[in-house]
């Protein structure tokens, strides 16, 4: 029998669950104004990380940890969002840098609800981040990347299913690399402003937590988030707003909420090992340390921290007891 087989058998035994998933993150509150680097380095240094979220249970502790302090306004979490335009032709040349924000309130792009990733363009010229499932007409190219034909595509789609159609049908999105080019591309509207068509450019939809966690809870407050020409913007909690996040310049200094695993005697606990089926010796002390192993592993891939695993030796010096034809023991 291989050691996988054993460890499936031994993973259907109940009380294998024994950490629920609100204990995974107790919240410090820290005072001391700074910004998200600096915060994100003392976490590590004082506890584990900047704060990860991972359901409303646990926002709604951070929020009891921070407002049992006294404050109630902002605070930097763990999570933040890298800015980093790219054109849907990969286009990395000469004017790959252009843009052309529209000035509309000076707040393009604003990131707004912190759900917006793609780029449409007006019918003044400007362009406007937006929701990328949003159904506007489209810009594609025919011909080369720098001997570009602009067609103008009348059927409303979204970003993607945009950039499918311009990828079958003609060469791709278009890329705007200068004003002559902006220009010829208004000029193309059968409208001139209040519509919105897609163009190639858009950025990366991920978010991230400092801690690395996958967590894909959100708790966001509407409106802007104004990104202007930052590469990178870090995640807060509005006390003022139900704890509700937007995104700040990560240099803003804001009080912060780190979290630590919980203390070790809250997750002491025996579990008991039924292998069924086995023809090793499981009191060899190899088998025991492998198996150890694959436990280990598997907490580690579901991101649990600080746990110590160790077989418990029974009254005779055995860990392992054949119960019949079975065998079993204590972990
Ligand atoms: C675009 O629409 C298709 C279905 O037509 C959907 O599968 C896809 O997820 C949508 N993309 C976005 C970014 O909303
Ligand atoms: C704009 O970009 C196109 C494509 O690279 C180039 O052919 C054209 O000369 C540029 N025009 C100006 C005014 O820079
Ligand atoms: C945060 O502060 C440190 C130390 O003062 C500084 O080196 C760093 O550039 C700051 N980070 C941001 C994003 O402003």
């Amino acid at each position: 029998m291989t050691m996988e087989k054993i460890l499936l058998s031994v993973l259907y035994l109940s009380g294998w669950n024994i950490i629920p998933s609100c204990l995974l993150h107790q919240y410090h509150f820290v005072v001391d104004p700074m910004n998200w680097t600096e915060a994100q380095s003392y976490c590590r240094d004082t506890y584990t990380d900047l704060a990860t979220i991972e359901n409303t249970e646990e926002m709604n502790q951070l929020i009891n940890t921070v407002s049992s302090a006294g404050h109630r306004s902002e605070v930097w979490i763990g999570l933040y969002s890298k800015i980093d335009w790219r054109w849907s032709d990969s286009y990395r040349g000469s004017g790959a840098q252009y843009k052309n924000w529209d000035n509309y309130n000076d707040n393009e792009p604003d990131f707004g609800s912190a759900n917006q990733f793609c780029v449409c363009f007006g019918g003044d010229g400007g362009w406007w981040d937006d929701q990328c499932s949003i159904e506007y007409p489209f810009i594609c190219y025919r011909g080369t990347q720098l001997d570009p034909e602009f067609v103008f595509v009348n059927k409303k789609m979204n970003w993607s299913n945009a950039q499918r159609h311009c990828r079958e049908t003609f060469t791709d999105l278009v890329t705007v690399r200068n004003n002559t080019e902006n220009q010829k591309i208004q000029s193309l509207l059968p409208f001139s402003s209040g519509n919105w068509v897609w163009i190639g450019f858009f950025r990366d939809p991920n978010m991230y937590w400092s801690d690395g966690s996958r967590s894909s809870f959100r708790y966001w407050r509407g409106g802007v988030n104004s990104i202007a020409s930052m590469s990178v913007v870090c995640g807060a909690a509005t006390l003022q707003s139900s704890g509700q996040w937007r995104f700040l310049p990560c240099g803003t200094k804001l009080p912060f909420v780190c979290y630590s695993a919980p203390p070790a005697p809250l997750m002491r606990q025996v579990v008991k090992l039924k292998i069924e089926d086995s023809s090793v010796d499981l009191n060899d002390p190899a088998v025991k340390a492998d198996i150890l192993k694959k436990f280990q592993d598997k907490l580690k891939e579901k991101r649990v921290n600080g746990v110590t695993l160790k077989w418990r030796e029974q009254p005779d010096g055995k860990v392992f007891h054949k119960e019949k034809q079975r065998k079993k023991t204590e972990l």
